[in-house]
């Protein structure tokens, strides 16, 4: 189970911080925010609350496992998601593992740009005849998703195979282009419920099905998210990690500090904080409120490693601008470990490292980063994975979709769309000449002053 320590929150020497008074004066507005979440399960929640989504990825697991390799196709919440689980929970150079090391399970790719050189770079490692190719997307019409399916499909089928045999398809139940192509041609498709928007969608079958193909446990994913959720609406909001994770960030932005940054003193959890990065940014950055005031609000959150960042960032967090609260995640137990050898004995400067282990140097730098912030008056929070599991990994998802829901009802918008992303994307279709987007196009003026 995970552990959070808000100690660092409540530091007296905050110029302008909360106290725990402050956390008791807003219990009415978290009890109405979370009897809401009880009482009409956001689409998120009901995912793990039914066997169904499991089922339908456990049900075709022969079909994928008799591949080598999945390539998953998508953009935003329909990769980050599988990104961050991959990374979290499987070795980080498991691209490199032989077959039998990876017990018959899959080689993952992700492909989330359009950058020619890095497509090409992932298309050219993979065997065609042993891949699978996942494509996510809900709308079933984002460009780049769109494009990346065509350029494999097109690579399918110079090399004389059948799409349907290398094509599965992740999309809305009823809408979009994909689902009348799968429909046509008889591809596998998967479902993503018509409640679950892209970046709460990781624990649908967006990003169950490349888990599964790792070899990723996926009820235990669900049984960390399930207890999770369960604390979340049974929980008075001191012993409520969600309520607080939103309250707290609310508060603090309420006085200045505008940027969340999630620091992660472990190169796997890093990829929960780039995940945490969409969920808080797309979901919280909106110009209006639920009632329709314009309000340009958002906290705008930031990732940072750990301790690559200390030599990066760190100045600009201990002693730049009172405009940030910072999260640390830490893990107590790393898969490996390294101590450091008894070399160069006889040197001063360096035998206090000498039979420490690296986790041992990683955490007390933590512990020193977290401390001097709070000396400098920073706010912070830690969130501690006793370890890296699917467990802990599904808690974490589950409490950051609550804490997001729960920000919305107090930054007071509506988590749940995107309507900022949307103008960008119709001038892109309007430059590369889709049929009805003509308006879109800008002029010549807009199009920059090149020196
Ligand atoms: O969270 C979101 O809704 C977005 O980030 C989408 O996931 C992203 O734009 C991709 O959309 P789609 O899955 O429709 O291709």
């Amino acid at each position: 189970m995970l552990k959070f320590d808000f100690a660092n929150i409540f530091n007296n020497k905050i110029p302008n911080g909360i106290n725990k008074d402050t956390i008791n004066d807003n219990k009415k507005i978290i009890e109405e925010s979370i009897n809401n979440i009880k009482n009409n399960n956001p689409g998120f929640v009901e995912l793990v609350l039914s066997r169904k989504w499991i089922d339908s990825v456990l049900d075709i697991n022969n079909f994928v496992k008799s591949f080598d390799n999945l390539v998953v196709i998508g953009i935003g919440g329909s990769a980050l998601g599988n990104i961050a689980l991959q990374n979290t929970l499987r070795p980080l150079n498991w691209n490199n593992f032989s077959k039998n090391e990876r017990k018959g399970n899959l080689r993952i790719f992700i492909i989330d740009n359009v950058d020619p050189d890095y497509v090409s770079s992932i298309l050219d490692s993979i065997d065609l005849k042993k891949t699978l190719f996942n494509v996510i997307s809900k709308s079933g019409s984002t460009a780049e998703a769109m494009s990346n399916y065509l350029v494999a499909r097109g690579l399918i089928e110079t090399c004389g195979l059948s799409p349907r045999k290398h094509l599965i398809f992740t999309t809305d139940p009823k809408k979009g282009v994909l689902r009348k192509i799968a429909k046509e041609e008889n591809i596998l498709t998967l479902e993503i419920p018509e409640n679950v928007g892209g970046r709460f969608s990781v624990l649908s079958p967006v990003g169950l099905l490349s888990a599964m193909a790792a070899g990723i446990n996926i009820e235990e994913l669900y049984d960390g998210a399930k207890s999770a959720y369960y604390r979340t609406i049974n929980e008075n909001i001191w012993n409520n990690p969600a309520a607080l994770i939103a309250l707290i960030h609310f508060l603090y932005y309420q006085k200045g500090r505008n940027i969340s940054v999630m620091m992660a003193y472990s190169n796997k959890l890093y990829y929960l904080a780039d995940w945490y990065r969409q969920l808080w940014a797309e979901s919280l950055g909106k110009a209006y409120s639920k009632d329709g005031k314009k309000i340009h609000i958002g906290q705008t959150p930031v990732k940072a490693l750990g301790a690559v960042d200390q030599h990066s960032q760190i100045q600009l967090y201990n002693e730049g601008p009172n405009d940030k609260i910072i999260t640390f995640l830490k893990t107590e137990s790393f898969d490996r470990d390294i101590k450091i050898p008894y070399i160069h004995i006889d040197e001063n400067s360096l035998n206090y490292l000498h039979g420490k282990s690296l986790s041992q140097l990683l955490n007390n730098e933590l512990l020193g980063t977290e401390t001097a912030l709070a000396q400098n008056g920073k706010p912070s929070l830690r969130i501690t994975f006793p370890k890296i599991n699917e467990f802990n990994v599904g808690e974490f998802i589950m409490y950051y979709e609550l804490a997001t829901t729960i920000a919305g009802d107090l930054f007071n918008v509506n988590p749940f769309d995107q309507p900022g992303v949307e103008l960008g994307k119709k001038i892109t279709y309007a430059l590369m000449g889709r049929n009805g987007f003509e308006e879109y196009r800008p002029s010549i003026s807009d199009e920059g002053i090149e020196i």
